[in-house]
């Protein structure tokens, strides 16, 4: 799946950079002494919001958690990613890497195989055909989603599969065996198998559930459901239960996640067709990208006990992926509400009747759950809603206590004003001002931020824990959009410069796009495998029509607005770094920068000490102020149209 994303969601900057050089808090982000260059005075920034960072000295140069290790390692942007993706523990998408490829086909050839298998002995075992019966799933769910059996055996699928000319070390590999002292033995026995699909409907891993009668050596694995192990083609954050069969409806009606197998399935015979389960856990940053090819409204079903619960509202943190686990999931609302912002969904939460699953009432009441699914509120609504029908609101220590559980959830809202609708509307609910609300909100911001564990050393892996939220940079993209739709373009696209991309996947697929001559293959096939997703999200992305003239201004005026985000963020990260130095004595480099300046800029290179790199810097900094002033001024002349 999207492996450059993957990557990026689990490798923070911040922990990354730590590793090499000491980090120190300054504002919201931090500064060091500059990893690539000595120098006395730390001239370096991090910036975690953005997952950036920024040399104000010698390099006068900055990027994302890619371009940081090409710098430090010298190398081009598929060895960084080759190195990062092997520390955050994502396996690479090798297709054009013949052995490996070989090795994935090879896993999706067993699964297709096992699935088979298991179907075949559907027909042959009473206790799975008698549950079937028992739970009303229709023939053709049988068929269209491939349920199996898998017998009460210790080797039924081993030696199937050997027949078949696949060793126990291959079905090892795809997860359906496991290694015991007296040789490989069937991972699933007496289980109802549900094969798992990827969005191109490869079987990507399985799921099995229990079924009345004891299973072999079942007993210390009393887990309802257990899944294939995880494998290079198998990740339960990436895949979504039902998404081959859903990708149409979705596109159409927006989807609507469901927890189950069963839900899902119930969904689908009953003609709700843009239905996929999220497998139990919580749904991952990964699933909603997924999602975001076909649809920005995500409809969540929340059973009533995980809506509402006081554990739930409390954000309880669920790391993506566990697997196997007892207890109920848990919804982490504070990563839900941090994906809708900065994938910029429209995210709702349905809740079912208490002691109802979407299975049932699919079955029982079709209706009412189309209406449940009409009536689904928007995630904080929700949250609200809930926290005041929990408590009395008429005693000030609830009212308190209701103020503690949704501040930390207001903080996680990124656009200002939304996040400033419901603060005033939680100022209501409590009584208490909108003022000390938004003091109170500073404070539980910074508390958001994930505290850092001391850093490790360079050799070790790091495994990860904290699931990072991916920055996209929109303008970038759309600019990329206009350029892969718009071949009249080449031309004005040609004169652009890389730099001009910050985040390193739009950078490659850029320089990709200029090395690229349109008379071969396409453009998509020129790329590599791991580029492919981003392409597409670029691709995808809704384009308004432009006649010729307006699509050269449109490509202007977002590469015009780039620079200018740049160089805000740039200043918003140099005064952390002055104000740092400032207190070190170092005031009087913004007052030498100007000098030089205005004495034609350059003598501010002079001795190669960092103060003097400080305050080139500085001159740099103003004169790309002025190139973007510049920009905007000829744009609004040329055009006769008030750039907004
Ligand atoms: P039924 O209980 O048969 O109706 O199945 P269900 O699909 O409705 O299951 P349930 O609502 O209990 O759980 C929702 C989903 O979470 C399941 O479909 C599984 O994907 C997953 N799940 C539940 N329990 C386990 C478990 O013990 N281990 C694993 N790996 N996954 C589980
Ligand atoms: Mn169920």
């Amino acid at each position: 799946m999207g492996t450059i994303e993957d990557v990026k969601e689990r490798i923070d900057i911040v922990d990354l950079v730590s590793q090499y050089v000491a980090l120190k808090k300054a504002g919201r982000g931090y500064t060091a002494l500059c990893p690539f260059h000595s120098e006395r005075t730390a001239s370096f920034h991090v910036d975690p919001s953005r997952q950036t960072w920024h040399c104000f000295g010698a390099c006068g140069t900055g990027g994302d958690i890619f371009r940081f290790i090409m710098k430090k390692d010298g190398v081009e942007f598929r060895d960084a990613l080759h190195t990062l993706a092997e520390r955050a523990g994502v396996a690479l998408d090798q297709r054009r890497d013949p052995v490996e490829d070989a090795h994935r086909a090879r896993l999706y050839e067993i699964n297709e195989a096992a699935a088979a298998f298991f179907h075949s002995t559907l027909l042959t075992s009473d206790a799975a055909r008698a549950y079937l019966d028992e739970r009303r799933l229709a023939d053709s769910s049988v068929e269209r989603f491939q349920l199996g059996y898998a017998p009460n055996s210790w080797e039924a699928l081993l030696q199937h599969l050997a027949a078949r000319g696949f060793d126990a070390k291959d079905v090892r590999n795809a997860g359906l065996a496991v290694e015991g002292d007296r040789g490989a033995y069937d991972r699933f026995r007496h289980r109802l198998m549900f094969p798992i699909r990827d969005d191109r409907g490869r079987i990507a891993g399985f799921g099995g559930r229990m079924l009345p009668g004891d299973a072999l050596g079942a007993g210390d694995v009393h887990a309802k459901y257990v899944n294939t192990a995880q494998s290079p083609i198998f990740d339960k954050g990436s895949l979504l239960y039902a998404l081959d069969l859903a990708k149409d409806a979705i596109r159409a009606q927006g989807a609507v996640i469901v927890e189950g197998y069963m839900d899902a399935i119930a969904a689908h015979e009953h003609g709700f067709a843009n239905v996929v389960a999220s497998m139990g856990t919580a749904l991952t940053e990964r699933q909603v990208a997924l999602l975001k090819r076909y649809t920005r409204s995500l409809t969540l079903a929340l059973d009533a006990d995980a809506a509402g619960s006081e554990a739930t509202l409390r954000g309880v943190e669920v790391v993506a992926g566990a697997v196997d686990r007892e207890s109920t999931p848990q919804v982490d609302w504070r990563g839900v509400i941090r994906q809708q912002e900065t994938l910029a969904a429209d995210i709702r939460v349905l809740t079912m009747p208490a002691g109802r699953d979407p299975d049932e009432t699919i079955r029982a009441e079709p209706d009412r759950w189309r209406a449940l699914v009409a009536e689904a509120r928007p995630v904080l609504d929700h949250l609200f809603e809930s926290a005041a029908s929990r408590h009395d609101l008429s005693s000030p220590r609830e009212r308190s206590d209701v103020a503690a559980q949704l501040l930390p959830l207001v903080a996680a809202v990124g656009d200002r004003v939304v996040q400033s609708h419901y603060l005033q509307r939680l100022a209501r609910i409590v009584q208490v001002d909108e003022q000390t609300l938004r003091l109170d909100l500073r404070r539980a911001r910074s508390a958001a931020t994930p505290r850092r564990a001391a850093s490790t050393g360079p050799g070790e892996l790091d495994i990860p824990r904290v699931v990072n939220p991916v920055v996209h940079d929109a303008r970038e993209e759309f600019c990329l959009a206009l350029l892969f739709r718009y071949p009249e373009l080449r031309a004005e696209g040609l004169d652009m410069t890389p730099e001009l991309f910050g985040q390193s996947e739009n950078r490659a697929l850029f320089d990709a796009w200029i090395e690229w001559s349109d008379e071969g293959e396409s453009f998509e096939a020129s790329l590599t495998p791991d580029l492919r997703p981003q392409f597409e999200r670029v691709v995808n992305l809704d384009l308004p029509s432009f006649d010729d003239d307006a699509l050269v201004r449109a490509l202007r005026s977002t590469i015009g607005r780039i620079e200018q985000q740049r160089l805000r963020l740039a200043k918003r990260a140099s005064v952390a770094v002055i104000s740092d130095l400032a207190v070190a004595g170092g005031a009087q480099i913004a007052e030498r920068a100007l000098a030089a300046w205005r004495s034609g800029g350059h003598d501010a290179r002079g001795p190669a000490d960092d103060e003097a790199d400080l305050a080139a810097a500085f001159v740099e900094d103003m004169e790309a102020g002025l190139k973007v002033h510049q920009r905007v001024l000829e744009q609004r002349r040329g055009t006769g149209h008030p750039a907004r």
